[in-house]
């Protein structure tokens, strides 16, 4: 089932049997949901299996990053599962890129290809020690243009950086974002956030949404409500 909602809930959790109770109790024609490496390492292909045969499409956010053929490769066996989305570093080259690309190519159904440009966990101190010769905000942009040049339909970025991506790269090129909090709602430890609201109106494509909605006492009101927040219809 195809959600209308820009909104992926992201289901971080150690095992299968909290993740497979919180999808339960939403509606998948009002979200998608993403697996990430805590939840696959833990729960593997069985429960994307499961979360699929419940109707949701799957963010399967397992960021390859390692030689062209066994990102190929892996990426080849994430299409087989049926996920709707999976992602790779950029970081990991243009031969990489369009091997990846290429591995998904004349798929029937073949799922998106994001990249992840600059984790947004880094902040301006981690990137200097990292010695690369652009800013920070320059290399998340010239890694997004990699990543569009070499085929790959989008990429994460922190929603701060939506609109320069947006205006610099065009549509369509799906940024998907997480560090989204509803207005009023506790920011753990995320640092720099936008309202759902903001963060469309940034240009974001997707929002990645965690805990306001996997640790709300009524998960699908909260999802509801960030959904009536962007007029959605569900
Ligand atoms: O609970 P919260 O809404 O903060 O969860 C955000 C989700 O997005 C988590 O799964 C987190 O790992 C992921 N994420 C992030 N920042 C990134 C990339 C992914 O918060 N740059």
């Amino acid at each position: 089932m195809s959600a209308s909602s820009p909104v992926i809930v992201a289901l971080d959790y150690a095992q299968m049997t909290p993740a497979l109770e919180l999808a339960a109790s939403l509606d998948p024609s009002a979200c998608r949901l993403k697996v990430g490496k805590e939840l696959f390492t833990a729960a593997g292909p069985v429960l994307v299996e499961r979360l699929q045969s419940m109707g949701f499409e799957v963010f399967l956010d397992l960021k390859f990053h390692d030689i062209p053929n066994t990102v190929a490769g892996a990426l080849r066996s994430a299409a087989a599962l049926g996920v709707w989305m999976v992602n790779v570093h950029v970081s990991g080259g243009r031969r990489m890129l369009e091997a990846s690309a290429e591995a998904l190519s004349g798929l029937t159904a073949p799922p998106l290809l994001i990249g992840v440009t600059v984790l947004t966990s880094m902040d301006a101190k981690d990137f200097s020690e990292l010695a690369c010769a652009n800013s920070l905000p320059e290399q998340v942009l010239r890694l997004a243009s990699l990543a569009k040049d070499c085929g790959l339909q989008g990429v994460v970025c922190s929603a701060q950086e939506a609109s320069t991506l947006r205006e610099q790269l065009g549509s369509p090129f799906a940024l998907v974002t997480p560090g989204i909090r509803p207005a009023g709602a506790t920011q753990d430890d995320q640092r720099r956030v936008l309202t759902p609201v903001e963060a469309m109106d940034a240009g974001s494509s997707y929002l990645v949404v965690g805990r306001p909605i996997t640790r709300a006492e009524d998960p699908a009101a909260a999802l509801h409500a960030i959904n009536e927040s962007l007029c959605v219809s569900r």
